[in-house]
C-alpha cells in the first residue's frame, strides 16, 4: 500500500526554542507511528539544516518554502535551489496562495521555479487552488487549469512527473473551513485526469496532496478518499499534540 503523505508548512513560524523542543518531541515519538507515512517538514529555512542534523528518523525529509530559480549570482536575498539541496533538503513548496498574493508570484515565475527545481533534482510540491470568489462563479476548473498549463508550457510534456500537487482552495487555508472529502475528490480525479491526458509519457506519476484547515478533526476523512495522497498541513502543524493527532489518525486507518 502506498504510505500517506504528511506536508508541515510551518510558514513564517517558529524560532529555535520551538525547533528544539519540536526536534525532542519528534525523537521521543514511538517510530511506529512513522511507519506508515511518509512525512516532509518544512519550517522556515535557516532551522532546516539543523533539524536535519538533530531529528533521529532519516525518513523525515525536509522542504523549504521558496526558492529563487537562478543557480547563483547578484540576486541578493535569494537562495538557490542547490543551496537547498546542500542542507538536507529534498522538496520545495512554490506557488502558495501566500506567495503568490504577498509576493506577486504569478504563474510564469512560478513555471520558472518549478523548471529550476526539477534541473537540480529537487522535488516540487505544486500549490494551486481557487478563492472564494472564483468558486461561487464556477471558475475552479479553469483557474486549475490556467495554474497547470503554465507549468506545461515552459517545463514540457512530462513536467509533472516525480512531483506533487498540493489543491489548496484558498479560502479554505486558515479559516477553519474545508471543502468535503467528497468535492475534494473529485477535484483531485479531474486534476489526476487533465494532467494525464496531456502528458505524453502515459507511466508518469505524480501525488496529489490537499491543505487548508486540516486538523485532528477532519484528516482521517479526507485522508480515505482514493485520489488523495495527503494532506498539507499549515497551523495544525505547529502544535505537536495535535500533529501527533493527525498522523496516529492515519497511520492507524493504515493498518486496518
Ligand atoms: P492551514 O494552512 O492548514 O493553516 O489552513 C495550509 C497551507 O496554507 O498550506
Amino acid at each position: 500500500m502506498n504510505k500517506k503523505i504528511v506536508i508541515a508548512n510551518w510558514k513564517l513560524n517558529g524560532d529555535q526554542t520551538f525547533v528544539k523542543d519540536f526536534i525532542k518531541k519528534i525523537n521521543s515519538t514511538q517510530k511506529k507511528i512513522f511507519e506508515n507515512i511518509q512525512i516532509i517538514l518544512s519550517p522556515p529555512i535557516i532551522y532546516i539544516n539543523y533539524m536535519f542534523k538533530k531529528i533521529n528518523n532519516k525518513k523525515i525529509f525536509f522542504a523549504s518554502q521558496n526558492v529563487d530559480y537562478h543557480d547563483k549570482g547578484a540576486f541578493t536575498g535569494e537562495i538557490s535551489p542547490y543551496m537547498i539541496n546542500e542542507i538536507g533538503a529534498k522538496y520545495v513548496i512554490l506557488g502558495h496562495s501566500e506567495r503568490r498574493k504577498n509576493h506577486f508570484e504569478n504563474n510564469t515565475l512560478i513555471a520558472k521555479k518549478f523548471f529550476s527545481i526539477k534541473k537540480n533534482n529537487l522535488i516540487p510540491i505544486l500549490c494551486i487552488g481557487e478563492t472564494k470568489k472564483e468558486k461561487e462563479k464556477g471558475l475552479t476548473k479553469e483557474v486549475l487549469i490556467n495554474q497547470i498549463n503554465q507549468i506545461f508550457l515552459t517545463c514540457g510534456n512530462d513536467a509533472f512527473n516525480k512531483t506533487f500537487i498540493a489543491y489548496e482552495p484558498i479560502w479554505a487555508i486558515g479559516t477553519g473551513k474545508n471543502e468535503s472529502p467528497n468535492n475534494i475528490n473529485k477535484i483531485m480525479k479531474f486534476i489526476k485526469n487533465y494532467i494525464m491526458q496531456k502528458s505524453l509519457n502515459k507511466n508518469i506519476k505524480f501525488k496529489l496532496q490537499y491543505g487548508g484547515s486540516v486538523s485532528d478533526n477532519n484528516v482521517h476523512k479526507i485522508i480515505e478518499e482514493k485520489y488523495i495522497d495527503g494532506v498539507l498541513v499549515g497551523s495544525a502543524s505547529l502544535n505537536y499534540k495535535i500533529f501527533l493527532k493527525i498522523l496516529k489518525k492515519i497511520s492507524f486507518r493504515e493498518k486496518k
